[in-house]
């Protein structure tokens, strides 16, 4: 199948649109198309809140992260206020990077011609610009994106105008809250560079249908339902009474989340939070991934575990959270390589659009929601309705 010129009309995306029985996968040109990312890039990833981690890692005053994005790198760091603030990781000069990995600082250098920033962004020495006329230090700062936390998870975006957080997920906050998440820390964080497509690891991390297969010899097969919700998520609910985060036979794991709601204390939650992040919600734990695009056919993928800080506390903790991690080593392997071996699938000239089985109903959700973001006539229904 060729890539039309016209990618973004809606008539080449009927199919994807009907009823799921009789809907259609998102054709190939999606996942290996530049043209599409960059429109991604523009149309959604500019405009969303995405998650960026926690904020228990940064500590201390000048802990700082940075943190790749569809809209390059951003430092993440705690200024000496204590407050959490996010800069585009570039400098108001000639553009150099201006930090890398994590660290702590008490303001940042660049290291091409020393301009110096505060924590708080503001530029404060800029040598040897006495004679570039009506050179104004106060206009100089580090570019801000906006942040806010939900529960210690912090969030980013590059649109100033954009809507506050917690109206972005509609009802996601209140129908978690009883996992107090703010009572949680990170206790690993795991990179990956990956050679597919971002959105193929989402979809795959919401539907059951592959865990029989790909986690045949790890989890073994799953059983899901999705939720109605409100707002940029979804979720599909996995019933079982004791932790998913360990394989299947391991008896001992640690204690439940006091104070679990009934419907939460059921199971677990594999949760989207729209565009890119995912938040698997078990009754002991939660883990989280973001798949970030690097490009039309690459991304990056984030994890990190977080446990209630009473479980962090137990003289057994790590001796038994080593059971959580290899259980997360086999399965994100299993899944990460089966994103991989998708991506060469659908490089083929002859591969169309395929049919879903009823379990991959949030991967048609997904697909409409991305459709509704970066289609022309969404963008005019848009403009009309401004
Ligand atoms: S690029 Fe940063 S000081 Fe010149
Ligand atoms: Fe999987």
């Amino acid at each position: 199948m060729r890539d039309p010129h016209d990618m973004f009309r809606p008539l080449h995306y009927e199919d994807q649109r009907r009823p799921l029985p009789d809907a259609r996968t998102l054709p190939a040109w999606c996942y290996t198309s530049e043209a599409f990312h960059r429109r991604e890039r523009e149309r959604i990833f500019l405009h969303a809140w995405q998650f960026v981690g926690r904020a228990d890692e940064l500590a201390s005053p000048g802990d700082y992260r940075c943190i790749e994005t569809a809209g390059g790198s951003v430092v993440v760091l705690r200024d000496q206020e204590g407050i959490i603030r996010a800069f585009a990781n570039t400098c108001r000069h000639r553009g150099a990077r201006l930090l890398e990995g994590t660290g702590a600082r008490e303001r940042i250098v660049c290291p091409y011609h020393g301009w110096t920033y505060a924590l708080n962004g503001a530029l404060r020495a800029a040598p040897q610009m006495q004679r570039t006329r009506n050179f104004d230090r106060g206009r100089y700062g580090l570019a801000p994106l906006r942040v806010e936390a939900w529960q210690g998870f912090v969030f980013v975006s590059f649109d100033p105008d954009i809507a506050p957080l917690s109206e972005y997920y509609g009802d996601l906050f209140e129908r978690y809250a009883s996992y107090r998440f703010d009572e949680m820390v990170l206790t690993r964080r795991r990179r990956y560079d990956l050679a597919c497509n971002w959105k193929l690891l989402i979809e795959n991390a919401h539907e059951a249908y592959h865990t029989g297969v790909v986690h045949s010899a790890s989890l073994g097969e799953q059983h899901a339902e999705v939720l109605e919700t409100r707002g940029n998520w979804e979720a599909l609910f996995h019933p079982l009474e004791t932790s998913v985060a360990v394989l299947p036979g391991e008896s001992t794991a640690f204690p439940h989340i006091a104070g679990l709601s009934d419907d939460l204390a059921g199971g677990t939650y594999f949760t989207l939070l729209y565009p890119n992040a995912h938040f698997a919600c078990v009754q002991d734990c939660m883990w989280w991934m973001t798949f970030i695009p690097t490009g039309a056919q690459r991304c990056i993928g984030e994890v990190g575990f977080c446990f209630p800080r009473s479980t962090v506390a137990r003289a057994d903790f790590d001796d038994v959270v080593r059971r959580y991690y290899h259980r997360w080593d086999v399965s994100i392997d299993e899944d990460n390589a089966t994103g991989e071996r998708q991506q060469e699938g659908l490089r083929s000239a002859l591969r169309t659009p395929g049919p879903y089985s009823h379990t991959e109903e949030v991967v048609y959700r997904f697909a409409k929601w991305l459709l509704d973001h970066v289609l022309d006539e969404a963008r005019e229904a848009e403009r009309m309705s401004a």
